[in-house]
């Protein structure tokens, strides 16, 4: 139902009066920091004011073409030399998204993807920031992987996201968490086939913390990227015994998702980040959020149809 739901959100007529409209605009800002730099840097600011971490998701246009690519492209480069303007690279990491940098669009797209992902790690290192790729679908998990594979070469490190939902991921980690290797480990935002991945919540869960123990019993530094509160407190014990230095891990949430617990989490001395997403894609994310999380579509509909 929250699918049919959604895919009439992201209907061109629905899109112009939903992004037009003030009190939806109002509803994502608490998950998206606007459209612009100059939206999201005092954000930042103000998480960086809070003793938090940043991760910085830029929200590119929709890529039919390469030309769109170089435009995604054109963005996180400019989002680096405003980190770097705002003093802020040192504390933040930029996330990036291989399929807005042209993946899907064939061999070409891989080539030019891979290059665009070389110049925007390259650039983020030189001004003191991190870089991790976003993993979308299973469909393009061995062209992301593969990509990472290049880029750590030459910056190892760069991060790379892996889904516990994935019956793969947890075989893979052997290969992927090696010393210094930032591993960010999420459940998976995308429902993949019973053969591939599990569907179960308590399924992945069990696989999120198979995967979670690997990682913090190797050198690799892991990115506990859930706002699952057992997770969270199961990360913590796991640290707890390993021993690990403050700087060797990682938590981080989605901005605006439990950002209270992010925060004691910081408070207590963790390495706490924030996952700050915004750009001018910022409505197609947030109706990917929706496919996920059914509940918040009476929301949306109440913000769009007037109805508060
Ligand atoms: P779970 O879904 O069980 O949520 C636990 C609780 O957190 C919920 O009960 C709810 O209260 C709250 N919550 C979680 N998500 C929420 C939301 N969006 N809005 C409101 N409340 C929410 N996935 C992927 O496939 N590829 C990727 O590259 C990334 N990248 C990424 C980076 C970071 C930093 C995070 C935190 C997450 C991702 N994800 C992702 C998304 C991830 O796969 C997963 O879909 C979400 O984190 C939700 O899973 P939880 O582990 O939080 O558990």
């Amino acid at each position: 139902m929250s699918d049919l739901l959604v895919r009439w959100a992201g209907r061109d007529r629905v899109r112009r009066a939903a992004v037009s409209n003030p009190a939806v605009r109002d509803l994502v800002a608490r998950y998206v920091a606007g459209e612009r730099l100059d939206d999201v840097l005092p954000v930042l600011h103000s998480l960086v004011d809070k003793g938090l971490l940043v991760s910085v998701e830029y929200l590119g246009l929709p890529v039919a073409a390469l030309a769109d690519a170089r435009t995604n492209q054109a963005g996180y480069l400019d989002l680096i030399a405003r980190l770097v303007d705002e003093d802020l690279a040192g504390v933040s990491e930029v996330s990036i998204r291989l399929s807005l940098l042209g993946l899907d669009l064939g061999r070409d797209g891989e080539a030019f993807a891979l290059e665009a992902a070389r110049r925007i790690t390259r650039a983020a290192s030189n001004a003191g920031a991190l870089a991790t790729l976003d993993m979308d679908g299973i469909e393009t998990t061995d062209a992301t992987l593969g990509a990472w594979t290049e880029l750590i070469q030459d910056l190892p490190r760069t991060g790379i996201t892996v889904q516990a939902e994935l019956h793969r991921t947890e075989r893979g980690l052997a290969n992927l968490a090696m010393p210094g290797v930032r591993v960010r480990l999420v459940k998976g935002a995308f429902q993949e086939s019973r053969a591939q991945a599990f569907r179960n919540g308590h399924e992945i869960d069990l696989a999120y913390v198979r995967c979670l123990r690997r990682l913090m019993n190797s050198q690799a530094v892991p990115l506990v990227a859930t706002h699952d509160p057992r997770l969270v407190a199961i990360a913590e014990e796991l640290v707890r015994r390993s021993g690990r230095a403050s700087d060797s891990y990682e938590f981080q949430m989605l901005y605006g998702v439990r950002p209270l617990e992010l925060r004691r989490l910081a408070d207590i001395g963790h390495q706490a980040r924030s996952y700050v997403p915004f750009g001018p894609g910022w409505y197609d994310y947030y109706l990917r959020g929706l496919v996920e999380r059914p509940a918040n579509v009476a929301l949306f509909l109440r913000s769009l149809l007037g109805k508060r």
